[in-house]
């Protein structure tokens, strides 16, 4: 068997997929056609000409001009099912989905229209697909923390559809610190919390995403590893970090793949995991970015293996779904050619 062929069979999960990211242009031009609206765009092939990033920001732009054509129920369900529906086919069993409700209820989309599609979608492919799921509510860190705490009292009456909640957006110049009023509430409602933290922002975000916010899990997290102390710490807590290797090179947070710092985090003992974080904007899901990391570092079968346990291990699945999904990736290890 080729490392392709295993990787594309290695049973997966995933952590981190914002689905606003998983837009593919093809969709977006038919979704604006759909609801009479007109991209700034002449052709598909001009909207991912476009898709040429220099950082962070520059990505966010886009990412939010596109996510300005989805309006109904139907838009959301299908925008859902089209991840669903490729993640089946790259193998991957179990999958926890972020949504950014501002980026919607901003432009006058009621709350519960993106979480009802959304929701539909992720019930469907659990009993058409078998992939279960979690959904996590994200908080746009570009806006205040009494907007975010607004925008909770509007979630609150749907709290039993997602498990958590998560920080994106604009990471520099705004610190975990600014949000720790709202996260103290989100834990004792109960949430699993969580940040993206140390993608472009410093080693200081992630430990305060530790220590201030006191999250359950990193996204990214890449910059931890420039402090030996704080690296260190995140691997004796144990603490899952949701990497995302395509993005990084998108985005500029790393330059060559053969340094790109997964392999030290495996190294250390840290529990990283692979993720594809906005795959229509980045050019790649889960196999592509397993696959880029195994052609960049020359990964073995036993750390692929291990990025893939790491993934279940740090999931918000049930012990019972846990389990199943280890026993799938024991069996497909000690079975593969
Ligand atoms: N929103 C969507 N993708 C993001 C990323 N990679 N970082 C921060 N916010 C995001
Ligand atoms: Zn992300």
């Amino acid at each position: 068997m080729t490392i392709d062929t295993y990787i594309a069979d290695l049973p997966k999960v995933e952590l981190h997929l914002h689905i606003e990211g998983s837009f593919e242009p093809a969709l977006m031009f038919a979704i604006a056609e759909r609801n009479g609206i007109s991209l700034p765009y002449e052709s598909v092939y001009a909207l991912q000409s476009a898709y040429n990033f220099s950082d962070l920001q520059s990505f966010l732009d886009l990412y939010y001009q596109g996510m300005n054509v989805l309006q109904t129920e139907q838009d959301y369900y299908d925008l859902t099912w089209a991840y669903l529906s490729k993640m089946a086919a790259q193998s991957v069993q179990h999958v926890e989905i972020f949504w950014d409700p501002q980026g919607h209820t901003e432009r006058g989309v009621a709350f519960e229209i993106p979480l009802r599609g959304i929701k539909a979608a992720l019930n469907t492919a659990q009993a058409e697909l078998g992939i279960s799921h979690q959904l996590i509510m994200s908080f746009l860190r570009h806006m205040s923390e009494e907007e975010g705490f607004a925008t909770l009292e509007q979630a609150l009456p749907h709290r039993d559809a997602f498990i958590g909640v998560g920080l994106d957006s604009s990471e520099r110049g705004n610190p975990p610190e600014k949000f720790r009023r709202l996260f103290d509430r989100c834990r004792a409602e109960g949430f699993k919390l969580m940040a993206h933290a140390g993608e472009e922002g410093p080693a200081d975000y992630v430990r305060d995403a530790i220590d201030v916010l006191k999250v359950d899990r990193i996204d990214h997290g890449n910059r931890c590893m420039e402090d030996p102390d704080l690296a260190r710490r995140v691997a004796d807590l144990g603490l899952c970090l949701t990497v995302c290797p395509q993005s990084n090179m998108r985005l500029k947070n790393c330059l060559d793949i053969t340094q790109h710092p997964i392999k030290p985090m495996l190294d250390l003992g840290i529990a990283a995991c692979i993720n594809s974080d906005d795959p229509a904007y980045f050019g790649g899901y889960m196999s592509e970015n397993y696959q880029l990391v195994q052609d960049g570092l020359g990964l073995s079968r036993a750390e692929l293996g291990q990025l893939a346990r790491n993934g279940i291990n740090g999931s918000f699945a049930s012990a019972e779904r846990k389990a199943e999904l280890l026993a799938n990736l024991d069996a497909y290890e000690a079975g593969a050619a």
